[in-house]
């Protein structure tokens, strides 16, 4: 009996990327770093479409994190200023392609217009069943998991592993199946902190602003390769 071929697969139902190496794009053709944002934005919106493409259902991107706040104001002057651009811009991209989109992440901690331009983009996208994106802004998952703590201790509910669960950002969004890192580092760097206990990890050295539709396929093929358990055992060859 032949293999199988990594075509025979699903593709995965939720893929999850933290784009890194915006600013050594930059700094290697001696530009300022908010031009590798500007790039790495260019890349999100075209590593969307391929992932809309695929059939993939889910796409979170770690867009800004709750410790990118340390890097200089102009840096995070300029990440929330293309935010901002790209949620006003892109609305009709989004309608095109009947995405969805959605928040991960403390909106509470976020400039009052960005917060309300993502609510209003999350608002008006909310009919689409096509691709649901989350965009993890002001996003950390040890901050996500303290805030559904937080909320669930306000109901008089018991605390279990589900009720947690109840109580992040998006529960109803399942768990990743592949957490894609670019940028070379090895490490989730407070990423899907709960989400990823059993995501499939796979890292690139390619910088994201050169990430293509190309490596997307690379990471997905390797994702069809692996033999996921669980925690359980592998199933004896010949069973599914
Ligand atoms: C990490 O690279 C990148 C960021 C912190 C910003 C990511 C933001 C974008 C790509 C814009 C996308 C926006 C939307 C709305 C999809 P880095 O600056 O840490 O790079 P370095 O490790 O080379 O310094």
């Amino acid at each position: 009996m032949p293999e199988p071929q990594a075509d025979d697969k699903h593709p995965p139902t939720h893929i999850a990327i933290i784009m890194d190496g915006n600013g050594r794009w930059a700094a290697s053709r001696n530009r300022p770093r908010t031009q590798g944002h500007l790039e790495g934005l260019t890349t999100a919106k075209k590593i969307v479409k391929a992932v809309s493409d695929r059939g993939v259902q889910y796409l979170t991107l770690y867009v800004f994190s709750t410790e990118n706040w340390k890097r200089s104001a102009s840096e995070v002057g300029f990440i929330m200023g293309l935010v901002k651009q790209h949620l006003k811009r892109e609305l009709d991209f989004y309608r095109e392609n009947y995405i969805r989109t959605r928040h991960a992440g403390d909106s509470a901690g976020l400039p009052p217009d960005v917060a309300q331009d993502l609510r209003d983009v999350c608002e008006e996208t909310k009919q689409f069943d096509g691709l649901q994106v989350i965009l993890a802004l002001n996003y950390g998952g040890r901050d996500e998991i303290t805030r559904a703590v937080q909320r669930l201790a306000r109901t008089n509910a018991a605390i279990t592993e589900q009720s947690i669960r109840d109580h992040l950002d998006n529960p109803d969004v399942p768990d990743p199946d592949l957490v894609i890192r670019t940028g070379g580092d090895l490490r989730s760097s407070n990423f899907l902190v709960w989400q990823s206990a059993y995501s499939e990890f796979y890292f690139s050295d390619k910088l994201w602003p050169d990430w293509t539709e190309a490596d997307l396929d690379l990471a997905i093929a390797a994702y069809q390769q692996r033999d996921r358990r669980f925690g359980g055992v592998k199933q004896p060859s010949g069973r599914s």
